[in-house]
């Protein structure tokens, strides 16, 4: 009980996941009725957390077999098959029926299988000349799966890197291969809004209308109010209402913030938790980050980082151009401002929100945008 129950990475299990009910039901049910889903949010909100609770709780149920794969730190066809492979292989043990069928597989579809000397977990690499032979070989890994007489969850998260492969077709190979398959479903996760939307909402690419969209809003606040006092009490500690509302509120409910924060005002704090305790945790990340903020400075145009400033000292922008906004904070013109909104919409340092629909922008790191709120730049 003395450990930190305020996780920042990982999945450790339902006592420490806070919600997603609806989602975690949305995803299953549509496995179950053999619909695809892309789950998509900006960054740190939680999805890959939320698979692996999917999966757990699929689990516990025993009725289909779960399967995931990040292909992040795939740069081509070639990766994406190795991570399948490697995916397939850690669910069905290697000494078992479907293990040992899978690997006969494999050893035919001729890839170098090698065992870690440390681990003794088994690494697979293909060699393939031509693309055609990768995607026999995804559909033959697929085919493999879907006919174990078991319904099968495949996963996907950072689906938007297959846009970065430089074979241009990739969304119709993979559609061909899901197409054909009986028994097999799957979760494409993603972040980058652009590209999840270039992939899934242009007709004229091959995913169009073949999954459905869950966008995964921050955790109601209700929730995650009674989610932490509750773990608090668990784990020996009291927090009163003031401090919870202002944890929710400095840290937006971005999730991965809230948790850090959390995790921070549980590590510094004695058994009663007031405000002055959850601001100096607050104040600490920022002093522990500043280094890396201050980085940011030479990354940036001049205008670029006044227009940042600008935006963490507002909190929230709706109209970044209008005369209002640009003589309050003596920022250059409109022009200007625009093309340094792009630039930082691109580098993932500005996001882009709507509600109620109406655009507004915020700083995308929470805490770099706490910390330049406080700065007198
Ligand atoms: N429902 C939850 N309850 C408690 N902690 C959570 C929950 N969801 C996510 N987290 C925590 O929040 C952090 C961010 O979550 P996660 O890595 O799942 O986000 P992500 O959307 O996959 O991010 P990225 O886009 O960077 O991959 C992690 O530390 C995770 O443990
Ligand atoms: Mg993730």
């Amino acid at each position: 009980m003395s450990q930190n129950p305020f996780k920042l990475k990982g999945y450790h299990g339902t006592e420490l996941f806070c919600d997603r009910v609806e989602e975690t039901q949305k995803i299953i049910e549509n496995a179950q009725n053999d619909v695809n889903t892309t789950l998509y949010s900006v960054r740190r909100m939680g999805k890959t957390g939320l698979i692996h609770h999917v999966f757990s709780q699929i689990e516990a149920s025993e009725v289909i077999k779960c399967i995931y794969l990040d292909i992040y730190a795939t740069e081509n066809l070639e990766g994406f098959t190795q991570e399948l492979a490697q995916a397939i292989l850690k669910v069905y043990p290697q000494n078992r029926g479907v293990g040992k069928k899978f690997l006969t597989l494999l050893k035919s579809l001729s890839p170098t299988l090698s065992y870690d000397q440390f681990t003794g977990n088994p690494s697979i690499g293909f060699d393939f000349k031509q693309t055609k032979q990768y995607e026999q070989t995804v559909k033959s890994l697929l085919n493999f799966v879907d006919t174990q007489e078991e319904k099968v969850l495949i996963a996907i998260d950072e689906f938007q890197q297959i846009l970065n492969y430089p074979e241009t077709n990739i969304e119709a190979i993979l559609r061909t291969s899901i197409q054909s398959l009986q028994h097999t479903n799957f979760v494409f996760c993603g972040s980058h809004h652009g590209m999840i939307s270039a992939i899934f909402n242009d007709s004229k690419r091959p995913f169009y209308s073949s999954t459905l969209p869950i966008y995964l809003n921050p955790i109601k606040k209700d929730e995650y109010e009674s989610f932490i006092a509750e773990l608090f009490r668990k784990y020996k500690k009291v927090i009163d209402q003031e401090s919870i509302d202002f944890i929710l509120e400095w840290t937006h409910r971005h999730t991965y913030y809230t948790q850090a924060l959390c995790n921070k005002v549980f590590a510094l704090s004695g058994k009663k938790i007031s405000i002055k305790n959850v601001q100096e945790a607050a104040l600490t990340i920022l002093l522990e980050y500043e280094p890396i903020f201050f980085q940011y400075r030479s990354l940036l145009t001049s205008s670029q980082w006044d227009l940042l400033v600008a935006i963490a000292k507002k909190d929230t922008v709706e109209q970044p151009t209008s005369f209002e906004f640009i003589s309050t904070y003596k920022l250059s013109s409109p022009s200007t401002v625009k093309r340094s909104l792009d630039a930082l919409l691109q580098k993932e340092m500005v996001l882009q929100l709507m509600e109620d629909d109406q655009k507004y922008y915020r700083i995308y790191d929470v805490f770099l945008g706490r910390w330049m709120e406080r700065k007198s730049f």
